[in-house]
């Protein structure tokens, strides 16, 4: 824990609270530098107010990075509501939220995240109009994971090509951790591309779906047998933290692209990953497909225009590890300079008077 707004150097936290609905929640704004601050709700069962405050600090403050990275006029915010969604939500509760967004005046846009949905959003838009990821029939985006899919795809043939020569996947093996619904697009687009595709997951559902959809796809027992199965490309498509000590010694991939939000489970990994020769192509970097797609919706989403928009994650990408091998620091690092220094650069055009 120990994660404070005074020390994060957020711009707003409020807490929102609505006894009747049952409601808490806390939407964090780290910076509103490049546009309105954009990012999910995440609807959990936080073990404790700190543990809830914590997550949104840490959450919002990758938004800023992840958006400023895709090239977004947007900030970076995050909400959580703390509680279990499957036992307290409600009609009252969702709208009692949308309310509290309503009241920030179009300083954070909301979309779904963790325990959210597309069908929550249109609620949720009963009462603010900042709000993203609604359903294809009130003019939303979708499902977010098509583009996340593409996006992660993109990179990875970005992060080929700068250590390979080529952005083609063909006759690579690529081990997808997660065969959700980022995982199985991805999965589709690596056997498009002529790849060949060992995965895993720990749900039965997901499994039956690779036997039936794609016989081809070789399938190992867990993560562990993953890790350590011969490979080219490492793709985490799961949870968080997928990047460890234990993990990373043991990795045959040559290069690691993936899905999965905060894949470094701790400081210090993106070294090891470099003293270890893999080419780690940065998760928010490439996972940002999902973000260009729902933000287009403030614009009238257009699908053609956000994909145009999520492939430019290919060029993002290799210029962002050019800089990296120029400057000779990890991925990780030039991706946090990169997106510092547009935060800075253009955020800073708003002193210039109208
Ligand atoms: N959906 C998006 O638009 C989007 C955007 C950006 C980032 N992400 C991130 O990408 C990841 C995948 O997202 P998703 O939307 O596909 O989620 P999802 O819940 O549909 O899929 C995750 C899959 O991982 C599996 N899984 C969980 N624990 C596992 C384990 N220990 N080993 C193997 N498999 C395991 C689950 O069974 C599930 O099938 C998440 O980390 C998410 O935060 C998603």
């Amino acid at each position: 824990m120990g994660v404070f707004a005074s020390d994060t150097g957020h711009e707003q936290v409020v807490y929102c609270q609505d006894k009747q609905s049952g409601l808490r929640a806390i939407i964090g704004i780290y910076s509103t530098a490049l546009g309105p601050a954009l990012g999910g709700t995440r609807f959990y069962p936080y073990a404790s107010e700190a543990d809830a405050l914590h997550d949104v600090l840490e959450l919002s403050r990758g938004m800023a990075y992840k958006n400023a990275m895709a090239g977004l006029d947007l900030g970076g915010g995050k909400a959580v509501i703390w509680g279990d969604p499957e036992k307290i939500k409600t009609e009252a509760l969702l709208r009692a939220y949308g309310r509290m967004v309503q009241s920030l005046g179009g300083r954070y846009y909301t979309a779904c995240d963790v325990g959210t949905y597309v069908q929550d959003m249109d609620v949720i838009a009963r009462e603010t109009k900042f709000v993203t990821g609604r359903s294809l029939e009130h003019g939303g985006a979708g499902d977010s994971s098509i583009l996340t899919a593409w996006g992660v795809f993109q990179g990875m043939r970005a992060a080929a090509e700068h250590l390979w020569g080529s952005p083609s996947l063909a006759g690579r093996r690529v081990g997808v951790a997660g065969l959700g619904k980022v995982g199985r697009y991805l999965t589709g687009h690596l056997l498009e591309d002529g790849a060949s595709v060992v995965a895993t997951d720990v749900s039965e559902k997901a499994l039956a779906w690779a036997r039936q959809a794609h016989p081809e796809v070789d399938l190992v027992a867990d993560t562990a047998a993953l890790v350590a199965s011969e490979m080219d490309v490492y793709a985490p498509c799961a949870l968080g933290g997928a990047l460890d000590d234990d993990t990373v010694p043991a990795l045959s991939a040559k290069i690691v692209a993936g899905a999965a939000n905060n894949q470094l489970a701790h400081p210090g990994i993106e070294k090891l990953l470099e003293d270890r020769g893999i080419l780690y192509a940065p998760d928010y970097v490439v996972n940002a497909g999902g973000v260009i797609q729902v933000a287009d919706e403030i614009e009238g989403f257009n699908f053609e225009r956000a994909k145009l928009r999520a492939t430019r994650i290919y060029d993002t990408t290799r210029e962002l590890l050019e800089l990296a091998a120029a400057e000779g620091v990890p991925p990780a690092v030039a991706a946090d300079r990169m997106a510092e220094r547009r935060m800075a650069e253009v955020g800073r055009l708003r002193t210039i008077r109208l």
